[in-house]
């Protein structure tokens, strides 16, 4: 269905950040792998969440709602997963498929995996190939794309694993392998990417031992570890507090609170490249929760300049780049991004689709192999676009933003995607003063 979000001059509230996507996966299947009974709070419920526990059930772990955001979960523990009677829908979550293939691998079980036509379109090779190495065996589409089959193993084998991508999920994937496997799995990181596993694993008793060179990371897993039932408290997450920020941001008298946000060096790029643009930004410190500094983040409305988005912050801001197109757009001069190449395999194409949720809004923005160079607007975006959403909840919520700011209203094609990672997105930003409503106007 199609939402169009007109214009406002007045975005400002105070609102807790909801729960981090990345967390509320792991927290999950930590959970259902650990011995005992463990208590999650905070959790995102948006589907790609939902469809991991659906799987990790799936796969024996007793996982219920208790209240709002409160999860109870028995893990399965040295009884250990057993092979689902159905197939494990992951819907559009490559979070989800990608990290459950690495826990499935070290059990002797058999599972299928499907997911959407976006999710079944994304490559698999990328966890594939390591897997196979310590014993695992597929079955899959072609160009090892979902639908698949996996046979784990028993016998797994440990592995020293330079991913050629910068990866969160391969890294992810293969320490959940390597928790079952023989030997001590290595995983050699050229660009240190999110580290929310590790931080966690060491939360439910396990050792997993981290060193730093410069921006590199070795991260290694000794197999035969178990884990140990934890109460999780999910942090803020900035990837969803990064779209109300860019609103308040962007409007003549904005004006933003996000309380408990959670600030970690892997996810904070965007922060640093809005500063870099001259975005007025404040944080203050409130506490931890699962192994995660907690911060409350202030945004007020700005003036941005373009800036070329230095190499080094890509990683730690991979899932932000529609959100920082919106802002350069309305940005004066030109903004440059380079070695972001791993958008093309996002839920959708991102440079691509960034392209022409910018160009049918009047924006001049040139396409380049491995990122985009934008012409600012210097605050006067002309808007008026129905921008394609690609089956990409990021895309959506940023022509939505876009739509906050712009002389015209922006309409997307389709705004059920984002329900993945911000079920309440639209009641954030309708708190907030955005005017969004159904339909075209
Ligand atoms: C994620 C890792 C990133 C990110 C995704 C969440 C994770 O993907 O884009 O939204 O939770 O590990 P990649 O591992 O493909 O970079």
């Amino acid at each position: 269905m199609r939402w169009t979000s007109t214009p406002v001059s007045d975005i400002r509230g105070t609102l807790k950040a909801p729960g981090d996507k990345s967390c509320s996966h792991r927290a999950l299947i930590l959970a259902a792998l650990a011995e005992g009974r463990s208590e999650i709070s905070g959790l995102l419920e948006g589907d790609d969440v939902r469809n991991t526990a659906s799987a990790m059930a799936a796969l024996g772990a007793d996982i219920d709602q208790d209240t709002a955001g409160q999860w109870i979960v028995t893990g399965v523990g040295k009884k250990g997963l057993r092979s689902p009677a159905q197939d494990l829908d992951f819907g559009n979550s490559g979070t989800g498929s990608r990290l459950i293939m690495g826990a499935i691998a070290g059990y002797p079980i058999k599972a299928t995996l499907v997911g959407d036509e976006s999710l079944s379109s994304r490559p698999m090779a990328r966890v594939i190939e390591p897997l196979q190495r310590m014993g695992a065996r597929f079955e899959a589409s072609p160009g090892l794309r979902l639908p698949l089959t996996e046979e784990g193993s028993s016998r797994l084998r440990a592995i020293s694993y330079t991913p050629p991508h910068a990866s969160a999920q391969v890294k992810s994937c293969l320490l959940l392998a390597g928790l079952r496997a023989e030997g001590v799995t290595e995983i050699h990181e050229p660009r240190q990417t999110r580290d929310h596993s590790e931080r966690m694993l060491r939360g439910f008793g396990v050792t997993v031992d981290v060193s730093r060179n410069g921006a590199a990371s070795n991260v290694s897993i000794e197999g035969g570890q178990s884990l140990i039932a934890q109460r999780t408290d999910v942090p803020g997450d900035p990837s969803s507090v990064a779209f109300l920020a860019a609103a308040a941001i962007l409007s003549p008298r904005g004006g933003l609170l996000a309380e408990g946000v959670m600030s970690n060096p892997t996810r904070d790029g965007v922060f640093r490249a809005l500063e870099m643009m001259g975005a007025r930004i404040g944080a203050e410190e409130t506490g931890l929760a699962a192994g995660e500094r907690l911060i409350d983040m202030s945004f007020e409305s700005s003036e941005l300049t373009g800036i070329a988005v230095p190499d080094a912050l890509v990683p730690s801001m991979i899932d932000e780049f529609p959100i920082l197109a919106v802002l350069a757009a309305f940005a004066s001069g030109e903004t440059r991004v380079s070695g972001a190449r791993e958008l093309r395999v996002k839920e959708s194409d991102r440079i691509s689709a960034i392209i022409s949720m910018l160009r049918c809004n009047g924006v001049d923005v040139e396409e380049s192999d491995d990122g985009f160079t934008i012409q600012g607007c210097g605050g006067a975006v002309p808007g008026g676009g129905l921008v394609e959403t690609r089956h990409d909840h990021r895309i959506a919520m940023s022509a939505l933003i876009m739509g906050t700011a712009a002389q015209n209203p922006v309409t997307i094609d389709d705004a059920s995607m984002i329900a993945t990672s911000y079920p309440n997105f639209f009641q954030d930003m309708q708190a907030l003063g955005a005017n969004l409503s159904p339909g075209r106007t």
